[in-house]
């Protein structure tokens, strides 16, 4: 990957509401693009609105999914599979069901057995039909997507990974305390991330303005994961709100 790079797009917005309607027409665009499509939709509170936009239109008839593949972005290992607490469970009541997809059009990352070689015949057989057509992602105020953590680099591929202090830290909220999380997990690999025809990367809020900026202007390399998408292979658009984009 070299000098061919088309720049990512970068589109400041006023509000989150505004974010969630502009993300939404963008993933309308791609999903009612004639033939299936394969969509990577991150969990995460970013996307939330945006999903609840699609939702709204669905459930007036203005958004169909039926074309719509899911493959998973990440998960916790170490959790029972019908724990509602896993990210499948979380993607599960914010995105399949409100849209109508139905789960046998999942595919769902491995969380146990030998899970270096689950991985990679994970990437495999995503590779094999066709790979990721639109990677709807947001931003880890440590530079994560995914669970890809620092370091990751461009060619890192799906993995088990162990989860960096920030991010248990970052999801303690949604556990109780640290001590619940688990801190082991399994992430689509930055390589198979920046193959997707198109990334759509979310970015809302004050907390996140460094750590945008720091993607989208600082060096590229590992210590930002989220910085390689200024390498990717196809388009992208980062849909930025204002107080993300400016700190204040
Ligand atoms: P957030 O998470 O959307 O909840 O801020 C983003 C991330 O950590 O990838």
């Amino acid at each position: 990957m070299a000098e061919s790079h088309v720049e990512p797009t970068i589109e400041v917005v006023d509000d989150p509401a505004s974010l969630a309607r502009a993300a939404a027409d963008a993933i309308a665009r791609v999903v009612h693009a004639e033939g299936p499509v394969t969509i990577v939709p991150a969990t995460g509170e970013t996307p939330v609105d945006t999903y609840a936009e699609l939702a709204d239109r669905h459930a007036r008839g203005a958004f169909d999914a039926s074309a719509v593949s899911v493959v998973q972005l990440d998960e916790y290992v170490g959790i029972e599979r019908e724990d509602r607490r896993t990210l499948f469970g979380w993607m599960d009541r914010t995105v399949l069901t409100p849209l109508g997809i139905d789960a046998r059009r999942v595919a769902r990352l491995p969380t146990d057995g030998d899970l270096v070689a689950a991985c990679a015949a994970f990437d495999a057989a995503l590779a094999e039909r066709g790979g990721i057509d639109l990677a709807i992602l947001g931003l880890g105020a440590n530079g994560h997507l995914g669970f890809n953590e620092p370091p990751s680099d461009a060619a890192s591929v799906t993995r088990p990974v162990q989860l960096t202090p920030a991010t248990i830290a970052a999801n303690a909220r949604y556990w109780g305390s640290e001590n619940e999380v688990p801190t082991r997990a399994v992430t689509l690999g930055l390589s198979t991330l920046l193959e997707a025809g198109e990334i759509l990367l979310l970015v809302s809020g004050e907390a996140k303005h460094e750590i945008v900026r720091r993607a989208l202007e600082g060096p590229v390399g590992e210590d930002v994961p989220a910085s390689f998408v200024r390498e990717a292979r196809g388009s992208v658009t980062v849909l930025v709100d204002r107080a993300a984009w400016d700190g204040q």
